[in-house]
C-alpha cells in the first residue's frame, strides 16, 4: 500500500461532529464570490466531498437577508445536509442571531470567520481582527453556541504575528467557549497567500485540542493531501482554490475519479449554464469572470486560455470563447499553474 492509498482510505472515513455525521474527511473551504450556489451545484455533480461551506455571510445582514435575491446567502435544498453556512460579524449578539437563522434554515451547521484578513472585513473589526481580542472572540464562540444547537466551526489563521503559541492559545479558547470543530490556515494574517503556510503549525493545534483539526493552506494535489495528514495528524483537509481549478477535486481524493478530455470543456460550459439557473445575466457574467483563472490553470498554455475568455461581456460571448478555446484541443496539466490565481 502507498502512502496516498493509506491516506486515500483514511479521508473516506466518516467523523462525527457535534452528533452528526460528515460522509468523508474533505470540506470545501468557504470563498467568497468563488464558492457560490452554482459552483457548489457543480461540485456536487462530482461529489465526494463531505461538507461543502459558503462564501463569508456578513452576521447583520443575515437575518433579514432574503435567498431569492441575495447574491450570497443562497442555497439548494438538496445540498443542506452537507452545507455550512460562514459568517463574519464584530460582536456576539449579531453572529448569535445570524446563527439562529442558519440552524432555522436547516444547515448542517454553522462556520465563524476569524480567518478573513481583507482590510475592508479587518476595518470593520471582523474576520482575523478579531485574533486581537481573543477574549471577545471567544465571547462570539460561546454565544453562538449557547443561541443553536447546530454544529460550530471556526475558521481562524495563525495571528497577527508569527507565533505559534498564540495560534494553540485561540484554538483552546475556542474549545473552551464550545466550537465543535476547527479550520486552521496556518499564516499569519499580513500573509494572505504570498508565503507557504506553515503546516507544522496545524500539528501544534491539533495536539493542543481535543476537537476535530481540519487543515488548511496550498492543498495542491493527493501528494500534498497525503503529507499534510501524515505531518500534521489533523483529522481532515479543507481545500480551497484548487476546488476551484478542479470541481472534481474531492471526487478524485475519495473516489479515484480521473478527468478525461471532455471534463474540462463540460465543467466550462456547465457553470454558464449553472451561474444562469441562479442569477442575471450581468452578475452571472461577474462571478464566471472570477472563475476563469482557476479554471485557465489546468491547461499548459493557461495565460493565453484565461486571456481569450475573459474577452467576453455576455453570456454567449463567454460561450463562444469556451468552444473556441476547446477546437484546438488544449493540453492540460495534473497541477494547476498556481501562478494564475494567487
Ligand atoms: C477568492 C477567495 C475568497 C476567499 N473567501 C474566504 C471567505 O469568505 N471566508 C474564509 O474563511 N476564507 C476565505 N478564503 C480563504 C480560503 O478559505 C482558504 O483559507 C485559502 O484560500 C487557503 O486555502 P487554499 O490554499 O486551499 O486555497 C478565500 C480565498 C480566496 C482565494
Amino acid at each position: 500500500m502507498t502512502d496516498n492509498d493509506k491516506y486515500t482510505s483514511y479521508i473516506q472515513q466518516s467523523i462525527t461532529i457535534k452528533g452528526r455525521k460528515v460522509a468523508n474527511r474533505l470540506f470545501l473551504a468557504p470563498m467568497a464570490g468563488l464558492g457560490h450556489v452554482a459552483f457548489r451545484e457543480l461540485v456536487s455533480e462530482f461529489g465526494g466531498y463531505g461538507l461543502l461551506f459558503t462564501g463569508m455571510c456578513s452576521a447583520k445582514a443575515l437575518p433579514h437577508e432574503n435567498p431569492r435575491v441575495s447574491p450570497v446567502f443562497k442555497w439548494r435544498e438538496e445540498e443542506l445536509p452537507s452545507l455550512v453556512c460562514q459568517i463574519f460579524g464584530p460582536d456576539p449578539a449579531s453572529m448569535a442571531a445570524a446563527a439562529q437563522r442558519i440552524e432555522r434554515e436547516g444547515f448542517f451547521g454553522v462556520d465563524l470567520n476569524f480567518g478573513c484578513s481583507v482590510a475592508a472585513i479587518c476595518k470593520r473589526g471582523c474576520g482575523a481582527e478579531l485574533l486581537k481580542t481573543p477574549a471577545l472572540a471567544a465571547e462570539i464562540v460561546a454565544r453562538v453556541r449557547e443561541s443553536v444547537s447546530i454544529p460550530v466551526f471556526v475558521k481562524f489563521r495563525t495571528g497577527w504575528e508569527n507565533n505559534p503559541t498564540l495560534a494553540t492559545d485561540m484554538a483552546k479558547r475556542f474549545e473552551d467557549a464550545g466550537a465543535d470543530a476547527m479550520v486552521f490556515h496556518p499564516r499569519v494574517a499580513p500573509d494572505r497567500r504570498s508565503r507557504p503556510p506553515r503546516w507544522e503549525q496545524i500539528a501544534m493545534v491539533k495536539e493542543a485540542v481535543s476537537i476535530p483539526v481540519f487543515g488548511n493552506g496550498n492543498l495542491f494535489d493527493i501528494n500534498d493531501a497525503s503529507t499534510m495528514l501524515e505531518q500534521t495528524g489533523c483529522d481532515g483537509l479543507s481545500i480551497g482554490r484548487m476546488a476551484i481549478a478542479k470541481p472534481w477535486i474531492f471526487a478524485e481524493w475519495s473516489q479515484g475519479f480521473e478527468p478525461d478530455a471532455t471534463t474540462y470543456h463540460h465543467m466550462a460550459t456547465r457553470m454558464t449554464e449553472l451561474l444562469l439557473k441562479y442569477h442575471d445575466e450581468a452578475f452571472a457574467v461577474r462571478l464566471y469572470k472570477k472563475f476563469i483563472p482557476y479554471f485557465s490553470a489546468g491547461f499548459r498554455f493557461g495565460h493565453s486560455i484565461c486571456k481569450q475568455l475573459l474577452k467576453a461581456d455576455t453570456m454567449e460571448n463567454l460561450r463562444e470563447n469556451i468552444d473556441r478555446v476547446f477546437e484546438t484541443n488544449p493540453e492540460t496539466v495534473a497541477r494547476p499553474n498556481i501562478n494564475l490565481f494567487t
